[in-house]
């Protein structure tokens, strides 16, 4: 296996607005391998951007350094960079400009002009599935379709290495279903090693050789999926919507003395979350998360205590060992959106 990013201890410290220091990234080490898809999969906030950003150079670490093709990004940045394609986590384009003229823009960035850079455009356009939207502004496009030109811009100059900032955040399913095909269909038809965020534990799933879960800025746990979930062992978990229901400790008690199989169960409270704002959806509904060895077996038990200690449940989830699982066994937290 081949290293194309050698990443060690590579730390980040950001003063806030009223002067006190927040350690953003304490220390992550990794290696990513030629060829692969390599997730780092966390919640908002677990410093995937500000990893990202150091080791593609835009920002500079506090300490620790990053590697990419044996070249030190902050002492041999030229030759680093050369290597990589950004697919920043912001979309950034010229809404004015249609995307072929963004296109062209961009490349001529990266040093590329004449026929080759029209022949590029080209192949980048029929490879995001936009030729026949060419010549229509950016303005007018769907979230999705400016997402596609963003990751097209960050192709231009053919990189080995593609660093990919959460690309599907806000995306209908539908475009969300095209980045990730585009992914994969970068390694397995190019080569491309690509380095991934996101904090959906299925899509790190889904598309990964191997992962790296971060959280409050330490890398928690690194390997392929199937190493991670044999961690937590085969346990199932129940997952049980209990609404804005409080859900006294002495029951969760009860469910794992009583009911045979139950090892374990951890409580996410409801979060009463801001009514107003973006992305604003009032209050959240608490889960009850119960681990089993046989989930379907120990299901009767659980409704019948429920049931007797008047919890209404609204909904029951059965889920096989995943990387949820293995982010709430290392940080008792639930990983969600
Ligand atoms: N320029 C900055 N100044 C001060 N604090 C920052 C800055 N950038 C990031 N942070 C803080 O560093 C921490 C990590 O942020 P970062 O953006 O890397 O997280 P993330 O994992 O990318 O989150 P998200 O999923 O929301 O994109 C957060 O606490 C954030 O508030
Ligand atoms: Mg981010």
């Amino acid at each position: 296996m081949q290293t194309l990013v050698e990443v060690r201890d590579l730390a980040k410290s950001y003063k806030r607005a009223d002067g006190t220091m927040v350690e953003a990234v304490k220390g992550v080490s990794l290696d990513i391998y030629k060829g692969e898809i390599f997730s780092l999969l966390g919640p908002n906030g677990a410093g995937k951007t500000t990893t990202i950003s150091m080791i593609s150079g835009l920002v500079t670490p506090t300490r620790g350094t990053a590697k990419i093709g044996g070249f030190s990004i902050t002492d041999q940045p030229i030759k680093a960079k050369r290597l990589l394609g950004v697919i920043p986590q912001e979309i950034a384009l010229y809404p004015t400009l249609n995307a072929r003229q963004n296109l062209t823009f961009f490349g001529k960035m990266y040093g590329l002009g004449g026929k080759d850079l029209e022949k590029r455009v080209d192949e980048v356009l029929d490879f995001i599935d936009l030729k026949d939207r060419q010549k229509d502004k950016i303005d007018t496009f769907s979230g999705g379709m400016k997402r596609r030109v963003n990751i097209g811009v960050g192709l231009l100059h053919r990189p080995q290495l593609l660093y990919m900032d959460e690309p599907t955040v806000g995306i209908d399913p539908q475009n969300r279903r095209r980045i990730l095909d585009t992914v994969v269909r970068l390694r397995e038809e190019y080569g491309v090693t690509v380095l991934y965020t996101t904090h959906l534990m299925e899509e790190a799933q889904e598309l990964s050789n191997r992962v790296g879960i971060i959280d409050h800025g330490e890398i928690i746990a690194l390997g392929t999926v199937g190493e991670l979930t044999q961690q937590v062992g085969e346990e199932d978990r129940l997952v049980l919507s209990t609404g804005s229901q409080t859900v006294p400790d002495a029951l969760l008690k009860r469910f794992e003395a009583e009911v045979e199989g139950v090892t374990r169960s951890l409580y996410d409270a409801p979060v009463q979350l801001a009514a107003e704002g973006e992305g604003a959806t009032g209050a959240t509904h608490g889960t009850v998360t119960l681990f089993a060895k046989r989930g379907r077996k120990a299901l009767p038990g659980i409704i019948h205590i429920a049931n007797d200690a008047g919890l209404d449940i609204l909904s029951v989830e059965i889920k096989e060992p995943d990387l949820e699982a293995v982010f709430l066994n290392l940080t008792g937290r639930a990983l969600r959106d």
